[in-house]
């Protein structure tokens, strides 16, 4: 099969990305994995719940298995340690492997895991999630989270392969489903006004449907991260929807009602989307079309009013800022962007007026 190449500096070879339904089915001829001196696979909890069976019968069940707890909390210092105590135990060399099978928590760290281990070993990524199909497993960041900051510690660093095998989409749940969507109208929404459509008039849902776009997706973030692997300019354009939706995210996280990662870059997509308005170039017609393709997906589109004051002070905590200047991603048409805009104070709090209920 075909798989889409993604180029990384420095490297030599193009790290291939195969998407398809049961493609992980064929991981022992896409991957060299007798070369390896050992093999440690990584799987998040509720991935092993449905999976373990499969993942035993096509890797064997010899291999050690190490099982991560789910959920953000535990993207931790403490679990990164945990891995190299069993890489180290288990006496694994320069020549090993880390399998990461899961959502993008496994997959960015294990990733790390693997990138600092012996000063870097072998990893490949099977993301379970579309949100790390479509986004956390592809560009080469790994990371976890420190002191309440999200992945603040982190390096780059490119695996032998990544393997998004949409059959595993069968057992996540919708919310999870759902909250992927975000990353793939982020998307369409900075580079493609025809999947864009596309998706506007009709929601993929089989695993054909989503396998067709998951591939337009990849090939969009492919060609953003292989001119500017290092975000120094055009990358930047991957943050729209993230400077509102990260502060939201930040905001409600130890609320009675978190949001998933995707739920709150929709909630972002709409408040960047009403600035870009608002400043005179997006327009109102395509702006309509946006709100009525995340209300579709089913993503939340407003956030409680009385966050507003604690997302507006972590908008200017974002890491990205330069010099407490928030550099804004901003909408031109649908396809087209542009990054490191400054926008006036008076078009921000209007922008984030509309998003509050
Ligand atoms: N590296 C990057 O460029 C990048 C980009 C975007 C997001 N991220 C990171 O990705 C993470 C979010 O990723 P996510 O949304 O995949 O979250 P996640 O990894 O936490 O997975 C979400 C939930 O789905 C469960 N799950 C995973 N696969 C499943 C399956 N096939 N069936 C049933 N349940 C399954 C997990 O146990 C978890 O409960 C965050 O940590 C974020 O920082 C990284
Ligand atoms: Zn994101």
């Amino acid at each position: 099969m075909n798989p889409i190449k993604l180029s990384f500096p420095g490297k030599k070879v193009d790290v291939p990305i195969y998407i398809g339904e049961n493609v992980f089915d064929k991981i022992q001829s896409l991957v060299h994995l007798k070369d390896y001196s050992s093999i440690l696979i990584m799987v998040d909890e509720n991935v092993a719940h449905h999976w373990s069976d499969r993942i035993n019968k096509i890797i064997g069940d010899d291999m050690p298995i190490l099982i991560i707890a789910s959920g953000e909390k535990n993207k931790s210092l403490a679990t990164v340690e945990k891995i190299w105590m069993v890489l180290s135990q288990k006496q694994f060399d320069r020549k090993s492997l880390i399998i990461n099978i899961g959502g993008g928590m496994v997959c960015d760290m294990g990733a790390f895991a693997a990138s600092t281990y012996m000063r870097g070993v072998d990893f490949i990524q099977v993301p379970t999630t579309l949100l790390a199909q479509a986004d956390a497993a592809i560009g080469g960041k790994t990371g976890f989270n420190l002191n309440g900051l999200k992945n603040i510690i982190g390096t780059f660093s490119a695996p032998v392969a990544i393997i998004s095998d949409t059959s595993f989409l069968s057992s996540l749940p919708t919310r999870e489903l759902n909250s992927g969507f975000a990353e793939i109208i982020k998307h369409a929404l900075i580079a493609n006004e025809e999947l864009f459509n596309g998706l506007l008039k009709k929601l993929p849902r089989s695993p054909k449907e989503i396998d067709k776009m998951l591939s337009l997706s990849t090939h969009i973030k492919c060609g953003i991260v292989k001119n500017d692997p290092y975000e120094k300019k055009e990358r930047k354009k991957l943050n729209f929807g993230h400077t509102v939706g990260h502060a939201v995210e930040m905001v409600c996280q130890n609320s009675i009602t978190p949001l998933l990662h995707g739920e709150a870059i929709a909630i972002g997509m709409i408040a960047e989307a009403k600035m870009s308005v608002l400043s005179g170039h997006f327009p109102k017609k395509k702006f309509k079309k946006l709100e009525a393709l995340i209300s579709k997906v089913g993503l939340p589109v407003t956030v409680n009013s009385k966050y507003k004051k604690a997302i507006a002070e972590k908008i200017l905590l974002d890491k990205k800022n330069v010099k407490q200047q928030v550099k804004w991603v901003f909408l031109e048409d649908i396809g087209n962007v542009k990054v490191d805009v400054h926008l006036p104070a008076s078009i921000v709090d209007k922008g984030l007026n509309y998003i509050l209920k």
